[in-house]
């Protein structure tokens, strides 16, 4: 068994710290090249003492120059050009693992760079998706899903063809707050809102979960991985979290895929890839199943599945415009500086006022993502609690 050489972007977060579990529990599979994070200079620095990457990226400058001190063997790169001289670094894959529209830059180098990515971190994907795609098509490479839904997708889809596909069943556990009215939501806090039910996460994406915009974030995101129209992409509501996705084909046939919810089974599927091999994730026991259940979403409570959807119909650069103001929104939120359902209403807001730019170019796509930014600012101070 050939080792692969693999860095990881944000490798201190929710899905690189899995990452680093499914290299651990594979002795002699992977070597671990590069690592890199933000600021958590403890966990980062125990990580290269066990990993003994060539390089480790700090995006802080204060936390470079601690790390650097306590770690002279490792190569120690800051800033934003260090996290690009990080997915520059020649690897078989490189894992996309920080939070937000910071991971696009690098995701793109890292493609040019003419290294397989498996795709965590979603939000380039729905900022620039189509770029991402052509440009990993003309380097020859391999865009690799790790997102649990669209993991299952990918699986549904191997052995069969994308004109034979009638639509995709997207799965959402519906968050911690699903069935309960809008009128319940307007008080729920940062710490109950990052409370998933199902799976364990970073505090973005739990967010997202809640509110339901992670759901139509993956709607963006399966269109550009899997070549979808919206039309073919159906949000059903699984809280028990068993099915990740499924896929409904011309003849009548559903593909579904199965599993517990672990993030260690799509990292190592992705990371693996095109093999597959024994993975360090808990088994389910498919007799212990009493019910699996299958509803259509409440878009009225949970608005944002509906605002990203006009976003994805929209295309070109509207998108991006509809991350910046999510990721803007959520971090007024989680600073409890905006309520639950001013989530939406910001993102509402900067959809209908922000311009968006008509072309659609990586600088349209940064442009756009700024202006919604500015915009977004602009409306949560309007909100303020
Ligand atoms: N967690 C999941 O189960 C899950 C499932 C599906 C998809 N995803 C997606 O995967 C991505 C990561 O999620 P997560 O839950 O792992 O997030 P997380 O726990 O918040 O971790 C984010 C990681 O990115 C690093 N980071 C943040 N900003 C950075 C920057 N400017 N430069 C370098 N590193 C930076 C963080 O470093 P510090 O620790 O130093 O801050 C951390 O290592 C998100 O896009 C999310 O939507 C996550």
């Amino acid at each position: 068994m050939t080792r692969r050489r693999i860095s990881i972007l944000g490798s201190t977060g929710s899905i690189g710290r899995n990452a680093l579990e499914v290299v651990r529990r594979n002795p002699g599979r992977f070597s671990v090249a590069v690592l890199a994070s933000r600021s958590n200079v403890s966990l980062l620095r125990e990580q290269i003492a066990e990993f003994q990457p060539e390089l480790a990226a700090v995006y802080d400058d204060a936390a470079a120059a601690e790390l650097r001190a306590a770690t002279p063997g490792c190569e120690v790169v800051a800033g934003a050009a260090g996290l690009e001289e990080a997915a520059a670094k020649k690897v078989d894959t490189s894992l996309c693992a920080v939070v937000g529209a910071v991971g696009l830059k690098p995701m793109l180098t890292a493609i040019n760079a003419g290294n397989r990515v498996a795709v965590a971190n979603k939000e380039p994907l729905v900022m620039a998706g189509a770029h991402i795609m052509e440009q990993a098509r003309g380097k020859n490479v391999e865009v690799l899903p790790v997102d649990s839904e669209h993991s299952a997708i990918f699986q549904c889809l191997r052995g069969n063809q994308s004109k034979d596909v009638e639509r995709v069943h997207l799965t959402a556990s519906g968050g911690p707050f699903y069935g309960r009215p809008p009128e319940e939501l307007r008080h729920i806090t940062p710490e109950q809102a990052m409370r998933h039910p199902t799976w364990d996460m970073g505090a973005k994406v739990s967010v997202d979960s809640a509110t339901l915009m992670n759901k139509g974030l993956e709607i963006i995101e399966a269109l550009c991985l899997f070549g979808l129209r919206s039309t073919q992409i159906e949000v059903v509501i699984h809280p028990q979290s068993v099915v990740h996705s499924m896929v409904a084909f011309c003849d009548g046939s559903i593909i579904a895929q199965l599993g517990v919810t672990d993030m260690k089974a799509p990292i190592a599927f992705a990371l693996n890839w095109p093999e597959r091999l024994p993975a360090p994730a808990m088994r389910l026991d498919v007799t212990s199943l009493s019910e699996l259940t299958f509803d259509r979403p409440d878009e009225k409570s949970f608005p944002c599945l509906a605002l990203a959807r006009e976003a994805a119909e929209q295309g070109g650069c509207a998108p991006a415009v509809l991350n910046g103001a999510n990721e803007e929104a959520v971090e007024a939120f989680c600073a409890g500086r905006i309520g639950f359902l001013d989530i939406a209403a910001v993102v509402e807001n900067v959809l209908a006022t922000c311009p968006i730019p008509r072309e659609y170019t990586i600088d349209a796509v940064l442009e756009a993502d700024h202006e919604a930014r500015i915009n977004a600012a602009a409306t949560i101070k309007t909100l303020e609690q």
